[in-house]
């Protein structure tokens, strides 16, 4: 543990962590369902949704590392019980079309995952300026939220707006 990191931080140290690890869980099931969609869209020869959900599944097991890794500096534990994962996760489950052809369908269920994602990153940014002050967190923060938006972004460009 980085004692001096957590001094930091200050009283609201353990508030913190709680929502880096609801965030963490978050990233972990967007990397799933987002490897997931990238199979599926493969089997219905759907390359160009394959390859944006493989990307977007690279880049959110990213997150869930650097999270990992800000939660181990601030002094606490990643998850050890992946069922804990679904506990505390905000988005519990990418909704995926049955219909393997629905590719819209598909990025459709992305771009509210990802919407979801930036709607909560932002409010970890604005407790982060104005009641936590972390300026480290809030770099990571806003580090990854940029990527959420970029992800909402290259989905609306396929989805055709
Ligand atoms: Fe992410
Ligand atoms: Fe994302």
């Amino acid at each position: 543990m980085a004692q001096k990191a957590r001094e930091i931080v200050g009283p609201k140290v353990d508030e913190l962590i709680k929502e880096l690890l609801s965030a963490y869980a978050d990233e972990w099931l967007a990397h799933y369902y987002y490897k997931l969609a990238a199979k599926l869209a493969e089997g219905i020869n759907s390359d160009a949704v394959a390859k944006v959900f493989s990307e977007m599944a690279a880049e959110e097991a990213e997150h869930a590392d650097e999270l990992a890794e800000r939660i181990i500096h601030l002094g606490a534990d990643p998850i050890r019980d992946f069922a804990q994962i679904l506990e505390l996760a905000t988005y519990k489950k990418v909704e995926l079309p049955s219909d393997p052809s629905d590719f819209k369908g598909y990025l459709k269920a992305g771009i509210d995952a990802e919407r979801a994602a930036i709607d909560v990153y932002n409010n970890t940014l604005l407790k982060l300026r104005d009641d936590i002050k972390d300026p480290v967190t809030f770099h990571l923060i806003r580090h990854i939220m940029g990527e959420e938006i970029e992800h909402e972004d290259r989905l609306e460009t396929l989805l055709g707006r």
